[in-house]
């Protein structure tokens, strides 16, 4: 049965932390993986996490499964989150919200649920987008179309370009957006793109899905959701499928969660039927660790503002390392301008290098990024930035 099966190459992306736990270079630079990393290189477990776990750990008196939607808490907190506390579809009742394994879990079960209930079903994804979002949405039945995003000649978001491809989109189409915060380029939309696209999504009659991955991590917990919660009040239907890896640090805990905002209360119950019967179908029931962590932060007033705290200094961190590279950059003399790396959001930019220079960095300096030049900007400290701004020097 398995005779004829050939290994697969790595994963572009996962790939990288292998190679670069091989490399003797005391010099290397792991710039790959999209985790958050602190000033002394590593992913750290956020504090509030730690104390709810010791707390979680006293009080948990059963590994039963949990609810098949997930802890009633923890589906409060997550809406909360994405759409703010007094949003007039939360009001309404005009939601389904699922807890799901992790972002690509959340991703998939709504591909899963949408194929289930329209087979085959467009959805139109950003070029470029995270490359797993295509076989992670594909494998589940839909069928995928790219609409222009980024302009690498100009390193900025090209919209003009992005609206008219969207123009194609109608009743029954789904558009991929990014909610904050772009994976891999980091150029987000702005608030009066947010509304355009939500007037065309009105307009024209698709359902936008978004990728909230990143909440938090780009301009503020609430900035970051401008365009979800706006949809949610002006649209009929949507998709969130966000994730607390990044923003509670829970990456390998997984947690996430589906929600489908959808034109009546009525409708969002039978949704909700259906998405919990896929994720039968699938998993049976999620994971239940992680989602107690963040209901149990989010319960409580003092783990809340720690835990905001710490989200804080990393978007903060982010933010600073974005504009040093830039400045050093500057300082070095290189030639290409890229101050486009301080005006883009979150974890990653390109650095706009090509397939040899990007493949110079690896093999020539241990420096680890993906091949289309994304570098995780976390992933920069002061021991390591001069030898990165250095390095890039010597490729460019
Ligand atoms: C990334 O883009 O690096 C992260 O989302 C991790 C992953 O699973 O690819």
């Amino acid at each position: 049965m398995f005779d004829q099966i050939e290994a697969r190459p790595a994963d572009p992306i996962l790939g990288l932390s292998a190679a670069y736990k091989k490399d003797t270079n005391s010099n290397k630079i792991d710039l790959g993986v999209g985790v958050y990393k602190d000033e002394s290189g590593t992913c750290p477990v956020m504090k509030a996490v730690k104390t709810a776990e010791r707390r979680k750990c006293d009080v948990e008196d059963s590994k039963a499964y949990i609810a098949q939607a997930g802890p009633e808490g923890f589906i409060r907190h997550t809406l909360n989150l994405n759409l703010g506390n007094a949003h007039p579809a939360i009001r309404d009742g005009r939601y389904s919200t699922v807890l799901a394994p992790g972002g690509s879990g959340s991703l998939r079960l709504a591909a899963e649920f949408i194929n289930g209930s329209a087979p085959g079903s467009k959805i139109f994804v950003s070029s470029p987008s995270w490359p797993n979002h295509v076989p992670l949405l594909s494998s589940s039945g839909l069928t995928l179309e790219e609409y222009p995003y980024y302009d690498h000649a100009t390193h900025t978001l090209d919209f003009d370009a992005m609206m008219e491809a969207l123009k194609g989109a109608g009743k029954g189409d789904l558009v991929l957006l990014h909610g904050c915060c772009h994976n891999p380029c980091g150029a987000d939309l702005n608030n009066d793109q947010w509304q355009a696209v939500t007037d065309l999504a009105l307009a024209n009659g698709f359902t936008p899905f978004i990728d909230m991955a990143y909440q938090g991590l780009g301009d503020g917990l609430d900035e970051d959701a401008f365009g979800a919660r706006l949809m949610a009040e002006k649209l009929p239907e949507l998709v969130i499928c966000s994730s607390y890896s990044k923003n509670f640090g829970l990456y390998r805990d997984r947690v996430g969660a589906v929600t489908i905002v959808t034109s009546n209360s009525e409708t969002a119950q039978a949704v909700g039927t259906q998405v919990v019967a896929k994720a039968r179908e699938i998993y049976s029931v999620p994971p239940a660790h992680g989602a107690f962590l963040v209901e149990m932060i989010l319960d409580d007033e003092e783990l809340t503002s720690q835990w905001n705290e710490e989200l804080t200094q990393m978007r903060d961190r982010i933010n600073g390392l974005r504009r040093e590279l830039v400045s050093k950059l500057q300082e070095r003399g290189v030639s290409k301008d890229f101050s486009f790396i301080q005006n883009e959001k979150g974890l990653f930019s390109f650095l706009g290098l090509s397939k040899e220079q990007v493949s110079s960095l690896v093999n020539d300096y241990s420096i680890y990024l993906v091949g289309s030049s994304r570098i995780n900007v976390a992933g920069i400290n002061q021991a390591n930035i001069d030898y990165l701004v250095e390095s890039i020097a010597k490729v460019l």
